[in-house]
């Protein structure tokens, strides 16, 4: 396998839960700078994989490089110091804190006294907001409560804060679940942002509108193995539909 390219990659993965196979040999690679998204029926296995990625599940069988090192997950720690981040909806944050301490929650700026700097992490924590993630609402400090954010402007601090600790992979699993189309095209928004700043995202949304919007490769995923996959340049939003509906209706991708 050519991992040089590669942030994280897949061998043949397999997982099984009390043996029911729900991963059978997953083979992908995420590249530097790229947008990956997972598509598929639910049930398909798109959150497995990630969990897989993630170290939440150690597999039944095969590999996971990160960095083209093999590497044997037991926590989503362990992925974590790997530059490996996920954004959760919603239950990331901590709703009766202010935008900075939910940005630094669990990995406090400290001075050399070992103090919280907390002018540091509010300064820090604003440059993030209003020059890497783009907020523009002028109600919002990082003085703000979270509770008085939007779901779209809560995964935007989710988002803020996987850049601010130099992920490299940033995973988002249905992050526009509940939000209304304003919202939604803020977490779109930030999802751009983050191939912008030269990193990797993988994206699994239902709506393949959104999807393609933002993504540059489509993996499809059906009963736990990759039924097909396609670069942007391939495929058109149509005929991504189409492979969908088609997939959906008849268990297979038909070639158009
Ligand atoms: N911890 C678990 N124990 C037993 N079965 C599980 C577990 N986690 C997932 N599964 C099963 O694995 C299959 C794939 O689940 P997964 O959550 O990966 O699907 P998904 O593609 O993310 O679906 P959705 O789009 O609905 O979120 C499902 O049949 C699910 O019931
Ligand atoms: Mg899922």
């Amino acid at each position: 396998m050519d991992l040089s390219n590669s942030l994280l990659s897949l061998e043949n993965i397999h997982m099984s839960f009390r043996r029911v196979d729900v991963l059978k040999g997953i083979d992908l690679t995420i590249n530097r700078g790229e947008v990956v998204a997972l598509v598929g029926d639910n049930g398909a296995g798109k959150s497995t994989i990630i969990k897989v990625m993630t170290g939440v599940h150690h597999p039944t069988k095969g590999k996971v490089y990160i960095k083209g090192e093999h590497v044997n997950m037991r926590s989503v720690q362990d992925s974590r110091t790997r530059g490996v981040e996920t954004v959760y909806q919603e239950r990331a944050l901590a709703d009766q804190q202010e935008i900075w301490r939910n940005v630094f929650a669990g990995r406090e700026i400290r001075n050399r006294l070992g103090f919280m700097d907390v002018k540091r992490q509010r300064a820090e924590a604003a440059q993030l907001l209003r020059e890497r993630m783009g907020f523009t609402s002028r109600a919002i400090t990082t003085d703000s409560e979270v509770a008085g954010l939007s779901g779209g402007e809560k995964q935007g601090v989710a988002i803020a804060r996987a850049l601010f600790f130099e992920a490299d992979l940033i995973i988002l699993d249905e992050p526009t679940m509940g939000l209304s189309l304003k919202e939604t095209d803020k977490v779109l928004k930030f999802v751009r942002n983050i191939r912008e700043q030269g990193k990797s995202a993988i994206l699994i949304d239902h709506n393949i509108l959104h999807v393609y919007s933002v993504a540059d490769r489509f993996v499809i995923l059906d009963r736990g193995k990759i039924a097909g996959q396609f670069t942007k340049d391939q495929i058109s939003r149509e005929q991504l539909i189409d492979i969908m509906v088609d997939l959906h209706q008849t268990g297979q991708i038909k070639t158009h």
